[in-house]
């Protein structure tokens, strides 16, 4: 079922959404000068998101994505999260950034964290262009965060609901979600 075009209100628009990651890119690129960067993008949500970012860091930076689902449509997250595509490049000695599109509970990103810390990379940090800090279940945050934003359902810019809306060039909150 579509959401009803009058229950979309504006959250960031793309020029915000531009800005931060403008500054996301200048903070990584800065703390990463005189290193290699592997960023492992966390699809399908954060497509957008890293193709944005990778764009906005000035070292050296490659590129891998890893699938998750978490069981479970709608606005709600289970808990139980499937890997559904694994990384391809070894990140063994590497300097890992996980790039995720919003930290909900936190259960998705715990499981890659603690799945890609096994590898043994030389560090691993977590990049996220929005925190729902008040939702955390678990007990993870983000190193890079684009913006907080407090309770409620957002769609567009990769976000979706049931896989629709992520073509929307900015992000809105939805009523009644
Ligand atoms: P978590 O495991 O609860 O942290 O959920 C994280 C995942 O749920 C994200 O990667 C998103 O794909 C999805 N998600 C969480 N909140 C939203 C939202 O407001 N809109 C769309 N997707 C969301
Ligand atoms: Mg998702």
């Amino acid at each position: 079922m579509p959401i009803p075009r009058e229950k979309w209100k504006i959250l960031y628009s793309r020029e915000r959404i531009a800005e931060e990651i403008r500054r996301l890119g200048k903070e990584i690129s800065r703390d990463y000068s005189q290193r290699d960067i592997l960023l492992v993008g966390v699809l399908k949500g954060s497509f957008l998101f890293v193709a944005d970012l990778i764009r906005e860091i000035s070292v050296p930076t490659m590129i891998d994505f890893v699938r998750l689902a978490s069981y479970g449509s709608g606005t709600q997250s289970s808990g139980i999260i499937e890997f559904r595509k694994e990384l391809e490049m070894p990140i063994k000695g590497r300097d890992v950034i996980i790039v995720e599109d919003i930290i909900d509970s936190g259960y998705t990103l715990e499981a890659l964290y603690n799945k890609l810390l096994l590898q043994d990379p030389r560090s691993l940090k977590i990049c996220s262009l929005i925190d729902k800090r008040i939702r955390r279940e678990v007990n993870i945050e983000a190193d890079y965060v684009g913006m907080t934003m407090d309770d409620g359902f957002i769609i567009g810019y990769g976000l979706d609901y049931n896989e629709h809306y992520r073509n929307l060039p900015d992000i809105y909150t939805v009523e009644g979600f």
